[in-house]
């Protein structure tokens, strides 16, 4: 920990690059961007680095981290019984938000997957991230850079808001596209199984991979994956359609209680990519109520509904 906040610097130049890999080396942390959202990154190799994660995020060591490649090429060195279907999965949907859930090679060291035998893997689709990545000859493991809980950041300065002391920098590369994290898909078991709703959705899986998605809610989703999550400050209850969230939001209002609605139904792409940032300027605007409109539909619109109901679910208020 330090007393300066950690500084941004431009992830298109190759000094930046540089002095990022020199603090990954150095078992430090570092804020990378990502398509989905903002990571908070160390190498894989690095057994200090990986811990040190889950001291800042104040995560428990039970919730395992996504180790990021630089191609699918990687894969084979960290993976092992890889199921054809997982490949053409990657081959198809890498770089982009797509996590593969595999059995581990041995370089995954334990505290990466809390000892599991399995490792989560993606290929983020965000062209600093691929080119620190080709530099390493390493993977970089990488939960969202937030504190355990909170809402996952989709710019740097959302990074540096948030674990601004407790790393070294954070490679500024824009607002992240997509805005909202990977689906998560887990390929070890005989049938395959999305555990996280995203941007991939399960009729793209289903048409690459040629099998059925399980569509239970078993074991498998709930590892990892907590009712109470994604969750600002702001109470977040949800609404059906605008007009219901507009009632609520006048009713509220009408009580003393200052309440914003969220509701960028009409463009799926844009709530997602929105979502995060409009739930932290809420925060940053003293409203003690978002009423969020619940999108339809699948895709984006299942995993933004998945987020809003879990940050509803938050006894935050
Ligand atoms: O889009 C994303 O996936 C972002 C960016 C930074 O890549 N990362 C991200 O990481 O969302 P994180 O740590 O916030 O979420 C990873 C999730 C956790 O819920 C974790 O429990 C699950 O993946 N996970 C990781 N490895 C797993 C494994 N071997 N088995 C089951 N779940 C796993
Ligand atoms: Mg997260």
């Amino acid at each position: 920990m330090s007393n300066h906040d950690a500084e941004i610097i431009d992830g298109n130049l190759d000094s930046s690059i540089l002095r990022s890999i020199e603090c990954l080396k150095n078992d430090q942390l570092i804020g990378m961007p990502t398509e989905t959202v903002y990571g908070l990154a160390a190498l894989a190799s690095s057994t200090p680095g990986v811990k040190k994660i889950f001291e800042v995020k104040q995560r428990p060591t039970s919730h395992p981290l996504i180790l990021h490649l630089a191609g699918f090429e990687e894969l084979d060195k960290w993976a092992i019984e890889i199921p054809k279907y997982a490949k053409d999965l990657g081959k198809h949907f890498w770089p982009g938000p797509l996590t593969i859930i595999l059995q581990r090679s041995n370089l995954v060291c334990d505290e990466i997957t809390g000892g599991r035998n399995t490792v989560a893997i993606r290929v983020p689709n965000h062209s600093v991230a691929l080119r620190l990545l080709s530099k390493l000859n390493d993977g970089l493991v990488a939960p969202s850079a937030n504190r355990f809980g909170k809402v996952s950041p989709t710019s740097a300065h959302h990074v540096v808001a948030d674990l601004g002391s407790d790393i070294a920098l954070v490679l500024d590369g824009g607002h992240c596209a997509v805005g909202i994290e990977s689906t998560i898909l887990d390929c070890t078991r005989a049938q395959i199984q999305i555990l996280r709703a995203g941007a991939i959705t399960k009729n793209e899986i289903e048409e690459i991979a040629k099998l059925n998605v399980d569509e239970s809610d078993g074991e498998a989703r709930a590892s990892g994956m907590l009712e109470k999550h994604y969750a600002p400050n702001c109470k977040v209850v949800v609404a059906e359609n605008s007009a219901q969230a507009v009632t609520r939001q006048i009713e509220l209002e009408n009580a003393g209680v200052r309440a914003a609605v969220l509701d960028f139904c009409d463009n799926i792409n844009l709530y997602a990519k929105q979502l995060y940032a409009e739930l932290r300027l809420a925060d940053a605007n003293d409203i003690a109520v978002v009423v969020a409109v619940l999108p339809a539909g699948n895709g984006l619109a299942e995993a933004i509904r998945d987020r809003l109901t879990k940050a509803a679910a938050s006894d935050q208020s």
